[in-house]
């Protein structure tokens, strides 16, 4: 599988890109750099001077919502255009490679894949609500295509080891072009009590899924970021915002603790499991885990279509 899929990632929050800052990414195999223009609006893009080479992001500086080359002072705009370079009699036209980029729930998304858009992520607006605590903010690692950290969610039997559900969630999958959702179920012990809880996962293409989960004790919305970092390694950066229960809001501290304590756990014993698998291009589904098969076909939207072979539809000529 290429290991970019075409869509939308975050590759930041909001609040970790401040005006006037240059702030170092890598991601999708390349070093980036990510500062606001003049009008405050975030750019993402490669982060090397095409001048002669310097790293934007080590020692640049945001002037005039442009970023500033520490080597030679050459200036690039939003857009990536070459607006100055000093002692030039002409400013070279060149530019440095980046992404669209939108901002919104509290990050900024780019956008991988040739062309423009067709599709956005939705608002989501729990990101923004009083209703909810802020976020339990975990990122971790692994040595994984981030198609398998979503393949995750309809793997229905890992919920009983991993997630100590007593049997396999039921789950409908259901998919709308770049969307998806997915409902389930979930049955866990608690203290010696079986607590159900239902939960609802909407994905926006490849690297953004919206997972919110309802039970009588706790409710979660969980976004789950997943971005490639090369060709090796996946990252997934989890947002956790938990419901202020209504009646005792100040409760939520403690539901936030309980919640982090279980969560993130359960999120490493993942990470140590990716870290070492392999992807099995035919695994050996059973009869009930069919939502895996069913992701990988949505999934499989967001790779280039494969070059036809060389003699498709031709006569070959060893053929007599
Ligand atoms: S390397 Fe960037 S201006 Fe020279
Ligand atoms: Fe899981």
């Amino acid at each position: 599988m290429p290991s970019v899929p075409y869509g939308w990632y975050a590759v930041l929050r909001s609040a970790e890109l401040r005006p006037g800052r240059v702030v170092s990414l890598h991601y999708f195999g390349r070093a980036l750099i990510a500062f606001r223009g003049a009008d405050g609006r975030p750019a993402v893009r490669d982060a090397h001077c095409p001048h002669y080479g310097a790293h934007l992001g080590a020692g640049g500086k945001v002037v005039d919502g442009t970023v500033e080359c520490p080597f030679h002072g050459w200036r690039f705009g939003a857009d990536g255009r070459c607006v100055e370079a000093p002692f030039a009699v002409r400013t070279p036209k060149v530019a440095i490679g980046g992404f669209p980029v939108r901002e919104h729930s509290g990050l900024v998304f780019v956008h991988t894949g040739p062309g423009e858009p067709s599709w956005e992520v939705p608002d989501i607006p729990e990101t923004g609500s009083r209703d909810f605590t802020e976020p339990i903010d975990d990122t971790c690692r692994a040595r994984i295509h981030i198609q398998e950290m979503r393949e995750n969610i309809v793997d229905e039997s890992h919920f009983h080891f991993i997630h100590g559900q007593s049997e396999p969630p039921v789950q409908d999958l259901r998919t709308d072009g770049p969307f998806a959702e997915v409902r389930g179920r979930i049955r866990r012990r608690v203290f010696g009590w079986d607590i159900d809880n239902t939960f609802d996962a909407f994905m926006y293409g490849p690297g953004v899924m919206v997972v919110r989960a309802h039970g009588p004790v706790l409710s979660v919305t969980a976004v789950a970021l997943t971005t490639p970092v090369d060709d090796r390694t996946s990252e997934m950066r989890m947002l956790y915002y938990v419901r202020k229960p209504s009646r005792l809001p100040l409760l939520a501290p403690a539901l936030k603790l309980v919640f982090r304590a279980e969560a993130l756990n359960e999120v490493r014993e993942e990470v140590r499991i990716w870290d070492h698998k392999i992807h099995q291009a035919r695994p050996v589904l059973l009869p009930h885990e069919k939502g895996i098969r069913a992701l990988r076909r949505w999934y499989a939207q967001f790779y280039p279509a494969p070059a036809p072979a060389p003699h498709e539809g031709a006569e070959s000529p060893l053929r007599s």
